[in-house]
C-alpha cells in the first residue's frame, strides 16, 4: 500500500504518530473545514490511528496514508480515499504547507486509485467547504476538474446539516479543460 513520489513516501499512519496528529489537529482551519473532532484530544488521535485507520484498510472502506519524507520519519500530513464515491480527503500539518507536497500526494493517490488500487474506479471525487481555497488549489494541482452540480454541499461536523461546497472530479486521463475549470473560483493560476 506504500506509494512513493518524488519527495514523499506515503505509508501507514501508526500509533507512534499520535503526538503529531494530536498537535496538528488543534488547527483552527480543521474546525472550519474538516469534520475531525473539535476540540481534538489525544484519545481522538489514538482512536484514529489504532482503530479507524486499520479498520478502513481491513474492510476496504477507506484507505489512509501518512505523508513522510523518509521511511520512519515524522508524519507531515494525512490523505485518504473512501470506497464510497472514491472520495479523497487530506490535511497537512501547518508547518509543512505551501511546498506543493499535498498536490504531489493527491496526484499520486489518484493515480493509484485509477490504476486499479480500487477495483473498477474510473473517477476520484473531491469536495470542500466553499471558500477553502487551499484545498481547491490542491485539487487543481492534482488534475481535478471543477464540476457544478445543482446545490453542491458537504455535511456539517454534527452530520445534521450541510454547507455549500465546491466539487471536483479526476479521471485517469486529465481533461484538457481541467485547469481552466477552476478559474471562476480561483482565478487563473499565478
Ligand atoms: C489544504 C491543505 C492540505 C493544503 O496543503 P499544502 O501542503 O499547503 O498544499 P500544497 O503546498 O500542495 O498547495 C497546493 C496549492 O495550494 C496553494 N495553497 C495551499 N494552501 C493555501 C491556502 N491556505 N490559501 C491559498 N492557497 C493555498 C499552494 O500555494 C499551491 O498553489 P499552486 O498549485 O498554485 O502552486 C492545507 O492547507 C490544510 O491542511 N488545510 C486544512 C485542512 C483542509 O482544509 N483540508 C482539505 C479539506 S477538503
Amino acid at each position: 500500500m506504500e506509494i512513493v513520489t518524488d519527495r514523499l513516501l506515503l505509508d501507514l499512519p501508526v500509533r507512534g504518530d499520535v503526538d503529531l496528529v494530536t498537535r496538528y489537529c488543534q488547527d483552527p482551519f480543521f474546525e472550519e473545514y474538516l469534520t475531525t473532532p473539535w476540540p481534538y484530544s489525544r484519545s481522538d488521535g489514538e482512536g484514529f490511528l489504532g482503530v479507524h485507520v486499520p479498520a478502513g484498510w481491513a474492510s476496504g472502506s477507506e484507505f489512509t496514508w501518512a505523508l513522510r519524507t523518509v521511511r520512519g520519519g515524522p508524519l507531515l500530513g494525512v490523505i485518504s480515499v473512501r470506497e464510497t464515491q472514491h472520495e479523497i480527503g487530506f490535511w497537512m500539518g501547518a508547518e509543512h504547507r505551501g511546498a506543493g507536497l499535498m498536490g504531489e500526494a493527491a496526484s499520486a493517490v489518484c493515480e493509484w486509485v485509477l490504476a486499479g488500487g480500487i477495483d473498477g474506479a474510473t473517477t476520484v471525487f473531491w469536495r470542500a467547504v466553499e471558500g477553502n481555497v487551499g484545498s481547491a488549489k490542491v485539487a487543481r494541482a492534482a488534475g481535478f476538474r471543477h464540476i457544478r452540480p445543482e446545490n453542491p454541499t458537504v455535511p456539517t461536523r454534527d452530520g445534521v446539516g450541510t454547507l455549500p461546497a465546491w466539487y471536483g472530479v479526476r479521471e485517469a486521463v486529465i481533461d484538457p479543460r481541467a485547469e481552466a475549470s477552476w478559474d471562476p473560483v480561483l482565478g487563473p493560476r499565478a
